[in-house]
């Protein structure tokens, strides 16, 4: 582009951006009636993948991808909130916000306890993220090398970041997709500690090593003609976790969009070992990591005290094929419930299970029992959980206007059917039924219920559906066809809605 084409698009983009940001001028909301009680959603605008996820000093930090300008997708930052409990969250200021290298896709954060990357102190180690900066020009010129990955650094905990001089750490080799750096440290055999990052290239996910966080040496890749290639592989992580049998597994998160088992976004699993850079995967079944069709990108917390002892995970609670035009107005998408993520056997097979985390159950404010058939819900916000005792089970949650949305167990399929659930228009796929076999034992189903969406956990997590519910007038009943004893119904109102300055809540 010569100059005068410069001028011309930095002009046409100061002119529009100015405009854009008059017409999303907006006073964030919590009385719109899909605000979430106890899931996290940005206090305005847009948000998508969980981000930076870090634990530190008795706070779990969750950055965000976020556009606070608008309710759709755009130049990306990352937003921030913190929670000491897993389910008050309490959103900061924006963290990173784009600049001359990009604007700032995900990635994630690691507390580097020995300051190898020397962006702290010995006394003071830094926390830093890793990320994806996309360059938007490029990209509209026709490069193909427009993502590349950077770093950031907090030395006060999280609270203020500072990009580091010598971005980007890691450029790029000439492959369109190029993201979602996921970093954790690993010890190798000789005893030394590394760094390792996965990260998402096209179709495949490569394993880079760094001494350092700045240093960046290509290990090896996986996944060419491996796995479900119905889009392309975002948002990779690999997880070191213990099976039944006391072996070590270890285990590969990627998500894909489009090409999920029901339409749109989804994350997949793949087990096995991995050594210097080569993942091997134990056969070549495709697994999900969710049923339902409303949970992308997810990942997990670094830096979570041994003790706990637990692989703390939370996703995205949406679609990309609708996710920009669901209908809420002052913001955008929640994230689902933190989840536990563990392996379990089936016959022989390893399988990924994630249970709410335990916190959830410090947030249930009354318990109630349920005797008999049905019961109205003390609120909107609750947990239903049920024993199962039968082949096939039925639980169906509905309003005074005829909506409802069931869950079942029939012929060795668990179903959750939103199918008359409310508003739909606004995309041909969303009023769907979503099913999943199930040829194990169903114990157990605990279904979590929010303004806008339904979580269903099987067996505490053997088998999970998340999905967006958008009923025109909260839900009010729970009616038990078959199968389900001992029902209890939690509840777990408002926990977490953001605390909005008092003139904004209208
Ligand atoms: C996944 C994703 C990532 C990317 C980010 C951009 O939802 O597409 O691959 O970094 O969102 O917002």
């Amino acid at each position: 582009m010569n100059l005068k084409g410069w001028l011309i698009a930095a002009y046409t983009s100061l002119f529009f951006g100015a405009c854009a940001q008059k017409e999303i001028k907006f006073t964030p909301s919590n009385s719109e009636p899909f605000r979430p009680g106890y899931h996290f959603s940005p206090k305005q605008g847009w948000m998508n993948d969980p981000n930076g996820l870090v634990y530190l000093d008795g706070e779990y930090h969750l950055f965000f991808q976020h556009y606070p300008d608008s309710t759709v997708w755009g130049p990306m930052h990352w937003g921030h909130a913190v929670s000491k409990d897993l389910v008050t969250w309490e959103e900061l200021p924006i963290a990173l916000f784009p600049d001359s290298l990009g604007t700032i896709f995900s990635g994630s954060a690691v507390y580097d306890a020995e300051n190898s990357s020397e962006l702290g102190t010995k006394e003071n180690p830094p926390l830093v993220a890793i990320f994806t900066y996309h360059n938007a020009v490029g990209e509209k010129e026709g490069a193909i090398d427009f993502q590349t990955q950077g770093l950031a650094y907090s030395v006060d905990k999280g609270k203020t970041w500072s990009k580091y001089a010598a971005n980007p750490v890691l450029l790029n080799p000439g492959i369109r997709d190029f993201r979602d750096p996921k970093v954790t440290q690993i010890t190798k055999e000789d005893g030394k500690k590394v760094w390792l990052m996965t990260l998402a290239a096209k179709d495949r996910i490569q394993f880079y090593e760094s001494p350092n966080l700045k240093v960046w040496t290509l290990l090896g890749e996986f996944g060419q003609g491996i796995g479900a290639h119905g889009g392309v592989w975002e948002c990779p992580e690999l997880l070191f976790l213990k099976a039944p049998d006391g072996s070590q597994k270890w285990v590969l998160l990627v998500s894909m969009n489009p090409g999920g088992p029901q339409k749109g976004s989804a994350t997949q699993y793949f087990i096995g070992d991995f050594n210097r850079g080569v993942f091997t995967p134990d056969d070549t079944m495709i697994r999900w990591l969710d049923y339902g069709p409303d949970n992308y990108a997810g990942v997990t917390w670094a830096n979570l005290p041994k003790e706990q002892n637990r692989t703390l995970w939370i996703g995205w609670m949406s679609n990309w094929d609708y996710a920009q035009v669901v209908p809420t107005k002052t913001w955008r998408s929640a994230l689902t419930l933190p989840r536990e993520i563990s392996l379990f056997d089936v016959d022989g097979t390893l399988l990924l299970k994630s249970a709410p985390a335990i916190e959830l159950e410090k947030a249930r404010k009354t318990t109630y029992e349920l005797s008999g058939e049905e019961s109205l819900l003390p609120s909107p916000f609750v947990e239903i959980s049920a024993e199962i005792t039968q082949e096939n089970f039925s639980m169906t949650l509905s309003n005074e206007l005829g909506e409802e949305v069931v869950i079942n167990k029939e012929m060795g399929l668990v179903t959750v059917d939103r199918r008359k659930a409310g508003k739909a228009n606004f995309n041909r796929d969303f009023a769907a039924a979503h099913s999943a076999p199930m040829s194990w034992k169903a114990e157990s189903v605990r279904v979590f219920l929010d303004a806008s969406s339904i979580e269903v956990f099987v067996n505490d997590g053997e088998l999970v559906f998340t999905s967006l519910l958008f009923p025109t007038s909260p839900w009010k009943k729970v009616t038990l066809i078959q199968g389900l004893d001992d029902v209890e119904i939690l509840d777990l109102q408002e926990s977490s809605k953001p605390s909005l300055e008092k003139k904004a809540d209208n």
